[in-house]
């Protein structure tokens, strides 16, 4: 069980417990949100990838990364953002989306890059804005990756938690951002 327990909480807290069948519980309202020595170790490793890879390896190591790596992060996405269209880019999670273009002021994404500041969401059923992806989405965290003072991409999150995410994923994403800012401007501006 121990075993199980630990691959549900991938390094944070979950508790589990011996149910009365046998089975497990996962008392899922506990899953730990994002800690400060987890986000210092994955900004590390984020530095290391986008030094080492560049363009849409680069992307596609961080989606990776971050999906892995905090257990809350139950789908990441990066949005590039080409004239006035967001295009998703790089992802990881259980399903695709179909949100793959997203006109600049629509959605969470939407808003977030015109307005070229994080969003939280932490109650997605409660944002009229939130285009919906995901039946199990509860909560979701926009975060534009910003290159010489302008909106080049985003980072998207949604988490399968409500309320999944404080001030430390805004600092933590918003440090990825800038790591990974120089690998998502449109080739020609490069
Ligand atoms: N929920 C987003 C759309 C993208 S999906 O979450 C992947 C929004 O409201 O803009």
């Amino acid at each position: 069980m121990q075993a199980q327990c630990n691959a549900l909480s991938r390094g944070s807290r979950s508790d589990c417990r011996l149910g009365r069948n046998g089975g497990i519980d996962t008392l899922k309202s506990t899953v730990t949100r994002l800690g400060r020595e987890s986000a210092k170790e994955l900004l590390a490793r984020i530095d290391s990838s986008a030094k080492r890879l560049s363009g849409r390896e680069a992307r596609e190591a961080v989606v990776e990364i971050l999906n892995s790596g905090v257990p809350t992060y139950s789908w990441v996405g990066i949005y590039l953002l080409r004239g006035s269209t967001l295009q998703l880019d790089a992802w990881k999670g259980p399903a695709p989306t179909e949100h793959v273009s997203i006109p600049l002021g629509r959605g969470v994404c939407g808003f977030a890059a015109k307005a070229g500041r994080t969003e939280i969401v932490s109650d997605v059923s409660k944002d009229p804005r939130y285009l919906q992806c995901f039946l199990s989405t509860k909560s979701e965290i926009v975060v534009p990756i910003i290159h010489e003072g302008s909106v080049v991409g985003e980072i998207d999150i949604d988490s399968d938690q409500l309320d999944a995410f404080t001030t430390l994923d805004k600092e933590f994403l918003e440090a990825v951002a800038a790591k990974i800012a120089r690998h998502c401007v449109p080739p020609s501006a490069a």
